[in-house]
């Protein structure tokens, strides 16, 4: 059907199609309600049928909802998309015509994954942001203090945004913003001196600089003069003295070296590697000054700070007294700097909430100070997890959480010592399988909530859990190998599809279906438990339909040949949505 509805395509999202055929119908019944605005009334998934229609939300004058509901219904002609229509008061419930439905989603899943331009699977993209950039700041541990769970759900829940915003058509920019500047650099270049050693800072830097930090912070705390010279190194180091950096360097580089082997375990990558220390003079330095000039800084026993309680954002300090910088106003000055460079559309930080108030008062100030693009940039929140520790205790390496995640899944799956046998590569199975589960458990609940960290529960093959999507995924994954008869298949349009009358395959193809609008939704709410949810249900259709849809038992070939299709297409889909969440599918375990 040749539609141009505004925002529409079906050639992409095929349930644009049904309901631009639902508009269409609204429209020739009720010719002063244009096409698109009858679109936007179109809702998918409601009880009644596959489309529905809540006529007030139109606002029709000259009759009641109810009334202009009956005219539709009694007006309505079936067509090659729409079988039926049912009217319950102001509501309309249409439904697709299956053989249909069925064609139009497995062919337009099958071009998305296997004949697209780019060469890459597609299916659930659309080309919405086509034209638009986004910089988009995750993960950004401090080097030498710990990796706790907030920097593990922002890299977890970043990850996934700018997976889901490239799939909506923007063009991302990833950045990691260490931590990797500030007064404890100057407490840990004294503790160096005292604690220090260059082996141990090869083996693993983020350890040894972590263990020295907690060393000279002890000595600090029975001796205030170590704090002094902290802050006389410190400043030694803002002022550009190279003696004062060389180490520093040293321990930036190691550092990042070993964090990229563990993002890369994790399947999360970053184009830069930025942090505060990067973060130039001159950028601050002029935020200040414009300040000033605006009136809203002050002096504060030598600081400087601004006041923001007009808009219940208290007072922060943008400057120190001995003349050094400041978290807030290295942000500040970033957010400049990236402006500058990139010229975004947005800019999206993914920040534990306990840092609410710290991006709020940075955001106001940039908008104080003018900058167009200011309000631009979102904060992207979320809550907190308890209790998140290894055996060996409180896990404060990204390293231990995924080593103990791997340990913890193998020993789950030698449980089962017939399937673990058959497992070729147990150490990265279970590694893989472990790290899904760390993923699911923290995407499954709106990103707000806190929730409590659980080993067993989410490396559990039971339950809406990461090992049970992995396990889905593996089983859809072996069809061609246990049916060698049935493959390749032949081209779409020779597949016999009118064969697939199961109510089954029409509850999984209409749920494939889904899948592009949970893709525009993600984007739209910044919300990665719409997927999670999404390859669920997906994941559940799909073993419950092992019985009822037989493909190795089924002696109608003809038949056996669509259904594999269609689980083909359903292994294609929940592939997709499992790296949308960042998660490497398995195709044996
Ligand atoms: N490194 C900071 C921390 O661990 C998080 C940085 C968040 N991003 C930002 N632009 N302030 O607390």
């Amino acid at each position: 059907m040749a539609t141009s509805i505004p925002g529409t395509d079906p050639a992409r999202n095929p349930f644009d199609a049904f309901r631009a055929a639902v508009a269409i119908a609204l429209n020739r019944s009720i010719p002063a309600l244009p096409i698109d605005k009858a679109y936007e009334g179109v809702d998918i998934g409601k009880k009644g049928g596959d489309f529905s229609v809540a006529m007030p939300r139109y606002r029709l004058a000259g009759k009641k909802p109810d009334e202009w509901a009956a005219q539709v219904a009694a007006d309505f002609v079936a067509d090659d998309h729409l079988e039926s229509v049912t009217q319950q008061g102001p509501f309309l419930y249409f439904n697709a015509r299956t053989e249909t439905l069925v064609k139009k989603v497995l062919t337009t899943i099958d071009d998305l994954t296997h004949r697209t331009e780019s060469g890459l699977p597609e299916y659930g993209t659309n080309k919405s942001g086509q034209g638009k950039k986004l910089v988009i700041e995750y993960s950004s541990p401090n080097i030498a203090k710990q990796f706790h769970v907030g920097h593990l759900r922002s890299t977890i829940i970043g990850t996934f945004l700018a997976n889901v915003y490239k799939a909506n058509g923007w063009d991302v920019t990833s950045i990691n913003y260490l931590g990797d500047w500030g007064k404890q650099f100057g407490l840990i270049a004294v503790g160096f001196e005292k604690y220090g050693s260059e082996e141990e800072l090869e083996r693993d830097a983020i350890k040894h600089l972590y263990d020295v930090y907690v060393k000279i912070n002890k000595d600090a705390e029975a001796d205030e003069t170590v704090h002094d010279q902290a802050r006389a190194h410190f400043k030694r180091m803002e002022e550009g003295d190279e003696s004062a950096l060389i180490h520093w360097r040293k321990w930036r580089e190691e550092s990042i070296a070993k964090y990229k082997e563990e993002y890369a375990r994790l399947n999360v990558a970053f184009d830069i590697y930025s942090g505060e220390s990067q973060v130039g003079k001159e950028s601050q330095e002029n935020a200040v000054k414009r300040m000033e000039e605006l009136g809203i800084v002050s002096d504060s026993a030598g600081a400087k700070v601004v006041d923001l309680e007009k808009y219940k954002l208290g007072k922060a300090v943008v400057r120190k007294k001995d003349g050094t910088s400041i978290y807030l106003t290295r942000d500040i000055g970033a957010a400049i700097e990236r402006y500058e460079k990139f010229k975004f559309d947005k800019m999206i930080y993914v920040v534990a909430s306990q840092q609410d108030l710290h991006l709020a008062q940075f955001f106001k100030v940039l908008s104080l100070l003018e900058y167009p693009w200011a309000s631009t940039l979102e904060h992207v929140n979320f809550g907190m997890v308890q209790g998140m520790s290894t055996r060996k205790g409180t896990a404060v390496f990204l390293d231990d959480i995924i080593r103990e995640a791997g340990n913890t899944m193998l020993e789950q799956m030698k449980k089962n010592e017939e399937k673990y046998a058959a497992v070729e590569n147990p150490e990265e199975t279970s590694q893989e399988i472990g790290i899904t589960g760390i993923k699911i458990q923290d995407m499954t609940a709106k990103r707000i909530n806190n929730y409590t960290f659980s080993w067993s529960r989410m490396l559990s093959f039971e339950g809406d859990t990461g090992p049970y999507l992995q396990y889905a995924h593996v089983r859809l994954s072996s069809m061609e190998r246990k049916n060698p008869n049935l493959v390749p298949l032949p081209e779409p349009a020779s597949i016999p599809i009118s064969t697939l009358t199961e109510p089954k395959a029409r509850e999984i193809v209409y749920l494939l279906a889904t899948y592009p609008d949970a893709v525009r939704t993600a984007q739209e709410k910044h919300e990665p438990s719409g997927i999670v949810l999404f390859a669920m249900r997906l994941s559940h259709a799909i073993s419950s339909a092992w019985e009822v849809l037989p493909v190795k038992g089924e002696k109608d070939e003809e038949k056996a040949r669509a259904r594999m299709w269609l689980f083909l297409c359903a292994r294609d889909v929940l592939g997709a949505a499992m790296r949308l969440l960042s998660i490497r599918p398995l195709e044996r375990m």
